[in-house]
């Protein structure tokens, strides 16, 4: 009672502070890229961003879309700077954040933009726009800890990042609060109005907090499939209690539509984007059906792998107290999957299938502490008000630093350079620069800077200070000699008087300090020495050695950001040598008589391909070895050979068959590889069926792991890097341990250093071939991820990447097959029966997404190798987790215990300091 109290006198407050400026008390609604103030159908007031001071504005028109606030979008360069917007809040009080994304083609391009948003020094999202016309949102629910939060967009992986709104929600108590509000923010992924009655959310005015309630009706990829027969919608107009004081429970209007589960159940799957993890997840009921009294509405929901949770009966009417009421169970930690599947089921006593009406699933998001000197930096920066470098928003240092900025890579990082240089600074040096303990760099230079140089005694680590040209006066203070890090001091034409401290003279110290007038050159202790035992001219000779000395110093210096300076900043050379005298270097020589001997007169042929045949063989020393001889009209020259084989005895990688050696004799072009013992992995998909070469799914994801990095090392470990453009499941061997390498790469051409693209005629197998490279002829490291994305679809599938009776009629291809039962959440459709169920779904749904978006059309829309990668390892460690169930080797599902308490959380005044981990949590349900 004690906390509605209290959260009463907040809401007071707050309507004074805000009252008159806003249409709703607690609502900023940005209207970003707009010019107008307005007010929208929904009675929201909508503001433009006027104060965003960076960025462009663009005006977009999509096909039915004419709400005013999706007319403009700001959009921002594609730099490594972030761009901020900075909202007001009251600290310890809880928020809805939203921001929406509405790409309309903006820049005429076309071109998908991917970038990040973060709320504070917290990545809150990516954000992947993958159609023009359809706008993307993120939701998020936060506890404030400060008097403003700041919403950023940084890294833009492609296309250049923009913000069509964002939106401010202050909640009034809240239902969102939880124990770990104070290291977590809530990422929203689901709040489902069901048996909603059109595709509209439900949202301002009927949610009074603006939440949108999404609809069950919409048609997207994997949203609420899977629907069980006899799934009925019903509605009514009769009011429901939903038993609250501060309007924060489902409006009525989502609570007077549910679905209900004629034949007994209720079944959904839906994908909850960010998921594994730990969410929130609460369940909204209300009984809108005339029961007879003889008639009762009992049910469970059973989530798979958490069969504790099925204990607990729903019995809405009596859980609520009456008809029309609302009961809402929930649990405020459960750990949920990426693809979410539920039931809820009738228990036998009950004459009824279970109803739902509502359901809200967000995400428990791990808060990123800022820079340790932000504070510091927020003071300074005050001095400074409406200078734009002022204004750049956020942490200085997190997500990405601001633009005058370099921070460590601490988790809670510092400062080490500032760099302010010409900008017109007056006033005194702020002494806030005094207290950055890590600075290592300071630039001030050009600026009106005026006063004495403060003691700099507190930043030990300074190497580098650039003074020159101000009006600083005073004198050099002598506390810059205790800088023991120091290399370079420029002081240079400024009004600084008195003598240069001897220290600095005798330190090895660059220094600068012509053009002040009364500044004159102290006595150095150690060369009045010097002086004393030799001649003047030893004293200069000694003073030249140390200034030699300390540009060697410089040089071997790790080079730190300098702007004005030339950076060498040399690709890693990765290769043992550069290109230079081909073939003679490290690839090795054999004759033809040795490789004769050794495949017995090219006796056991073992496969062929594009450039050869292959035939096994076995050297002297007893290793086996891959004999590829080369069609004649692979390579025209000899120079044109050697350049190819000095090329591939470059590349060493665990996941690339090793290239051991070459033979050009008698006409004959010969390559040497290590023999891989297990063949292709087409053989072991499609060869014939000896029952136990079919492969399990996990064997099929660590083959996707290791290929995948055999590729990646060719795209970003090579220099310059090299395109595959033959990816397909036959140059894909396997060795003595199942683990794959790729083969036959570098028997293309290199891809151009430095250009994106090279041109070149299209080559490639059928099936496997990037239809953009094969339209513009330009070959990118995106056609290798096309093709790689087929091999993963033929890794679920088991079929191969082209068929003439297998993908039905008109189809031929196993994208496109593939692609129409993915989307339409069929994943069952496609799976290999070979994987006898013998498998997670959930890493199934992880890797046939990501190959999804290997095979989209456009090679900027498909991800990096290396984004693959990461998706095939955590589809590695979902499957992991799930055979260690299946093998009953895991106690973490009888930890969660249950408990049908009532959630008494008390307003939390920062007291409740006690750092609960979720992951050692325990399960709790609750019901309020
Ligand atoms: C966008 O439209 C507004 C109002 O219609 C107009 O004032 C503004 O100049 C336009 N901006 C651009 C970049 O076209
Ligand atoms: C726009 O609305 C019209 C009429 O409601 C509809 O026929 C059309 O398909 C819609 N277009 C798009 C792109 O949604
Ligand atoms: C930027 O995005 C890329 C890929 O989307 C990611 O690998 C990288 O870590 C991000 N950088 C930052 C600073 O967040
Ligand atoms: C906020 O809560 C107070 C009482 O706790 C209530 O009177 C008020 O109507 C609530 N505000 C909204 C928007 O529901
Ligand atoms: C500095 O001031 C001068 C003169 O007032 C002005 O011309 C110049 O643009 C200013 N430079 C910056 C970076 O503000
Ligand atoms: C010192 O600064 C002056 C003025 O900027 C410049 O002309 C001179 O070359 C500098 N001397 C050294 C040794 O860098």
């Amino acid at each position: 009672m004690g906390s509605r109290i209290f959260s009463l006198c907040i809401w007071f407050t707050v309507l004074l502070i805000l009252n008159g400026s806003q249409a709703q008390p607690g609502f900023v609604s940005l209207d970003c890229g707009g010019t107008d103030d307005f007010t929208d159908e929904l009675g929201l007031k909508w503001v433009p961003d006027s104060q965003m001071i960076s960025g462009d504005i663009a005006n977009i028109s999509v096909a039915n879309e004419t709400r005013t606030q999706y007319m403009a979008l700001r959009y921002f360069p594609a730099d490594n700077r972030k761009y901020c917007y900075t909202l007001d809040v009251i600290p310890r009080n809880r928020y809805l954040v939203r921001a929406t994304f509405l790409y309309g083609n903006f820049d005429k391009n076309n071109v998908y933009p991917k970038f990040d948003i973060s709320l504070g020094t917290t990545h809150w999202a990516t954000i992947v726009i993958s159609d023009a016309n359809t706008m993307e949102y993120q939701e998020v629910i936060f506890l404030a800890k400060e008097p403003s939060v700041s919403v950023c967009l940084s890294n833009a992986t492609t296309g250049q990042p923009f913000i069509s709104t964002l939106e401010l929600r202050h909640f009034n108590g809240s239902i969102y609060m939880t124990d770990y509000e104070n290291d977590f923010f809530m990422s929203v992924s689901a709040r489902i109005n069901f048996g909603a009655e059109s595709d509209d959310p439900v949202r301002y005015p009927d949610d009074p907090f603006d939440r949108l309630w999404e609809s069950d009706t919409i048609k997207k990829a994997n949203y609420l499939v899977d629907v069980a027969a006899g799934t009925e919608r019903v509605s009514t107009k009769m009011p429901i209690d939903v038993n609250t004081v501060n309007g924060e429970m489902p409006p009525q209007k989502a609570m007077q539509t549910a679905v209900v589960g004629r034949n007994g159940s209720l079944t959904y799957r839906l994908n909850l984007d960010g998921f594994p993890g730990f969410g929130w997840a609460f369940t909204y009921f209300a009984e809108i059906e005339d029961l007879d009294p003889s008639d009762s509405r009992k049910f469970r929901l059973f989530l798979p792998g958490a069969p504790e949770i099925n204990k607990l009966v729903v019995n809405i009417q009596e859980n609520a107290h009456g008809k029309y009421r609302l009961y809402e169970p929930g649990y405020f930690n459960l750990s949920l999957p990426f693809v979410l599947s539920f039931r809820f089921g009738k228990t036998s006593d009950s004459t009824m299938g279970p109803l739902l009406n509502a359901m809200e699933i967000n995400r428990y998001v791990k808060r990123t502490e800022g820079s340790l000197d932000g504070p510091v930096i927020s003071s300074l920066i005050s001095h400074y008000g409406s200078s734009s470098w002022a204004n750049e928003g956020g942490d200085p240092c997190l997500p990405v630093p601001w633009s005058w900025i370099r921070c460590d890579s601490d988790i809670r990082p510092r400062i080490t350079s500032i760099k302010l240089s010409g900008l017109n600074l007056t006033g005194n040096i702020p002494s806030e620069l005094t207290k950055l303990s890590g600075l290592i760099e300071l630039w001030l230079d050009g600026n009106s800077l005026t006063g004495p140089i403060p003691d700099f005694s507190g930043c030990s680590d300074l190497q580098i200070i650039h003074l020159e040209n101000n009006q600083l006066s005073g004198q050099l203070p002598s506390t810059l000699e205790g800088l023991a890090n120091l290399k370079e001091l420029y002081v240079q034409n400024n009004m600084l008087g008195g003598s240069v401290p001897s220290g600095l003279l005798d330190n090895g110290v660059i220094l600068n300090y012509t053009g002040n007038v009364n500044l004159r050159k102290g006595e150095s202790s150690r060369s009045r020495r010097k002086i004393i035992i030799g001649s003047s001219v030893g004293a200069s000779a000694l003073l030249l050695a140390t200034i030699v000395s300390c540009i060697l110093l410089q040089k071997g210096k790790k080079s730190s950001p300098k702007k004005g300076r030339v950076e060498l900043n040399l690709p890693p050379q990765r290769f043992v040598s550069s290109l230079g005298d081909p073939a003679t270097e490290a690839a090795h020589c054999f004759t033809l008589a040795e490789l004769e001997e050794a495949t017995k007169d090219f006796e056991k042929k073992v496969g062929s391909g594009g450039f050869g045949v292959v035939y096994y063989g076995k050297l002297k020393d007893g290793k086996e070895i891959a004999v590829k001889v080369l069609t004649n009209n692979s390579f025209q020259g000899k120079r044109e050979f050697s350049n190819e084989v000095a090329l591939l005895s470059r590349i060493h990688h665990r996941n690339l068959v090793q290239f051991l050696g070459f033979c050009q004799e008698d006409g004959k072009s010969i390559l040497v590889y290590e023999f891989m013992h297990n063949g292709t992995l087409k053989e072991h998909l499609y060869g014939p069926q000896i029952p136990d070469r079919s492969i399990n799914w996990i064997r099929r994801l660590e083959i996707a792991e290791d290929s995948a990095k055999g590729i990646e090392y060719l795209h970003t470990g090579c220099v310059p890097s090299i395109i595959h453009r033959d990816v397909k499941t036959s140059n894909i061997l396997l060795d003595k341990n199942m683990r794959a390498k790729v083969s036959d790469f570098g028997l293309s051409k290199l891809a151009v250093d430095g250009a994106s693209h090279v041109s070149s005629i299209v080559r490639g197998t059928v099936g496997y071939l990037d239809p953009e490279y094969y339209i513009s002829q330009q070959l990118t490291d995106k056609s290798d991820v096309y093709s790689f994305g087929v091999i993963l679809l033929e890794l679920i599938s088991g079929q191969e990447a082209i068929s003439n009776e297998k993908f039905g009629v008109n189809c031929r291809n196993i994208v496109q097959w593939a692609k129409l039962h993915i989307e339409s959440g069929d994943i069952q459709g496609i799976i290999d029966p070979a994987l006898h169920n013998d498998y997670d779904i959930q890493s199934i749904w992880k890797i046939a997404e990501k190959a999804l978006m290997c095979v989209q059309p456009h090679g900027s829309m498909r991800p990096s190798i290396s984004e693959v990668i990461k998706e095939i390892q955590d589809a590695i460690s979902i499957e992991r987790g799930a055979e260690a169930v299946r093998e009953g080797s895991s106690d973490d599902i009888s930890r969660h215990s249950m408990h049908s308490s009532l959630h008494t959380g008390s307003m939390d005044l920062g007291a409740s300091d006690h750092y609960l981990s979720i992951d050692e949590s325990i399960t709790k349900p609750t019901a309020r």
